[in-house]
């Protein structure tokens, strides 16, 4: 495959650096599908096809793993979880945390959607001035609650909320000092301030996680949440002890800033398309019913209006085409394979980038605007591998039904009676880190809004 030419490589690591997206974007109009980056470690090779990705994520799976940076940076945090983990201990996790994410698991998660979007409602009423709101830090806000409460606190007592809430915090922490380390590498026995950081954040981590297990441990059952299924596997000896840490800490990196991510892309998204957010609230409105309520306010969404708020989805789904919060998804090749035509030896890094497939012509018909009747039928249609912002294959997100139900919902609560507009100010500049963010919060402005 083409690519740059060593000598070249110091300078565009830089520019991967500055600018990720838009390098992987100018590099496939230079080079093409297929990119061969010289790195003298590891070959890397970037693929941009449908059919590779398919190869790699679904078809020929089993040969990749993930052995690669981003998943080793990640693990530093989690210890082994279900996102970084690979083989028969990925597989019995798998199997254990599954029956979490079903419909029973679901409806505590869209209640609590509601109430972390009300409580939202309810702090912007009391401090936002002319109705601007930064949409990324009360998405992130939002989504911490969600996640903490769901995971922690399946009897959701003050105290469980507010340890749920803690160790999104401290796994926050880590995190930070996971991607700065990252973008200033530091030999690793060197002792430095972010090294203490990281240990004391781990610290915090394991604390809560301990205090969360005894008090579970100390109630009359392990109960059938995603915290219970893991204690029930580890006294079967199907998990290991500190499969509990693991997996509990990797749902929260998993689970938090990606749905934060699509929230405040989607408000982006319906500031800029008045049409769009007219008939989402149409919508809203036949489903919540509301001219029932006696002071003509209209009642919180609940789990079962979710099947009915099908053009919110469509919303939803096509700003996960556009800005897909996992932008890029790497795995390392264990064996020879072959991707497209293209010989991959073994110890290779393959990475996919959702960004740029969900934005290719050949797949999606004008494939820069942004049209939710894609999703409903009325539009043209998305072909299904083209379109991968929860990944593919058998390491499929798990949490999809989770980040979908609560993406509805949050933007339900929050649009019920509320419209968003664009804001006074230069337009977002959208940074890739471990998810997509504006580089500078997202402010808008969210006001009253008159009937449909
Ligand atoms: C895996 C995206 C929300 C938990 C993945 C993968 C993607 C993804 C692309 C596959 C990564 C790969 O193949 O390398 C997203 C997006 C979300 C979201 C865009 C929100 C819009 C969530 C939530 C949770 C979660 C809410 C949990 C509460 C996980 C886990 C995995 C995963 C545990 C690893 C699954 C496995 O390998 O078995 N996610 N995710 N995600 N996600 Fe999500």
């Amino acid at each position: 495959a083409p690519g740059p030419l060593p000598r070249d490589m110091l300078r565009d690591l830089l520019a991967i650096r500055r600018d990720p997206l838009e390098y992987l974007r100018s590099a496939a109009g230079r080079w093409g599908d297929h990119i061969a980056f010289p790195l003298p470690r590891s070959p890397v090779l970037f693929v941009n096809t449908v059919a590779g990705a398919r190869r790699v994520l679904v078809e020929n799976a089993g040969a990749w793993s993930k052995r690669t940076v981003q998943y080793g940076a990640l693990s530093l945090v989690t210890g082994s979880g279900l996102l970084t983990s690979d083989g028969s201990a990925w597989r019995e996790a798998r199997r254990v945390a599954q029956p979490a994410f079903h419909r029973s698991g679901l409806v505590a998660v869209a209640e609590q959607s509601v109430a972390a979007a009300e409580r939202l409602r309810a702090r912007w009423d009391a401090t936002a001035s002319e109705g601007v709101v930064d949409v990324d830090a009360a998405a992130l806000q939002a989504t911490l609650e969600v996640v903490g409460r769901t995971l922690f606190g399946g009897d959701v007592t003050a105290e469980s909320a507010g340890d749920g809430e803690r160790v999104v915090a401290a796994v926050l922490e880590a995190l930070g000092v996971v991607i700065s380390r990252a973008r200033t590498p530091v030999p690793g026995w060197l002792p430095t301030p972010s090294r203490a950081r990281l240990r004391r954040a781990n610290r915090v981590m394991d604390e809560v996680v301990e205090r969360v297990v005894a008090r579970r441990r100390a109630s009359d059952e392990l109960g059938d949440d995603l915290l219970g299924l893991l204690l029930a596997a580890v006294d079967e000896g199907r998990l290991p002890p500190e499969a509990v840490r693991g997996e509990l800490v990797t749902m929260v990196i998993a689970g938090h800033e990606t749905v934060a991510s699509c929230l405040t892309w989607t408000l982006h998204l319906l500031a800029e398309h008045p049409e769009a957010q007219r008939r989402l609230h149409a919508e809203l409105d036949a489903v919540l019913e509301t001219h029932e309520d006696d002071d003509g306010a209209l009642r919180a969404p609940s789990w079962e209006d979710l099947r009915a708020l099908t053009w919110t989805r469509a919303v939803v789904d096509e700003s996960l085409r556009l800005y897909p919060p996992a932008w890029v998804v790497t795995r390392r090749a264990d064996a020879d394979d072959v991707v497209d035509g293209v010989v991959v030896p073994a110890g290779t890094l393959v990475i996919v980038s959702p960004w740029l497939l969900q934005r290719r012509a050949d797949a999606h018909p004008d494939p820069e605007t942004f049209d939710p009747a894609r999703f409903t039928g009325e539009g043209p249609a998305v072909p299904r591998g083209a379109y991968l912002p929860f990944g593919a294959g058998a390491r499929l997100c798990i949490g999809r039904d989770f980040a979908l139900t609560e993406a509805v919902l949050v933007l339900a609560a929050l649009l019920r009676d509320r419209e968003v507009r664009p804001a006074p100010g230069p337009a977002p500049v959208v940074e890739a880190l471990v998810t997509l963010r504006p580089r500078h919060g997202l402010p808008l402005r969210l006001v009253p809004r008159s009937p449909t």
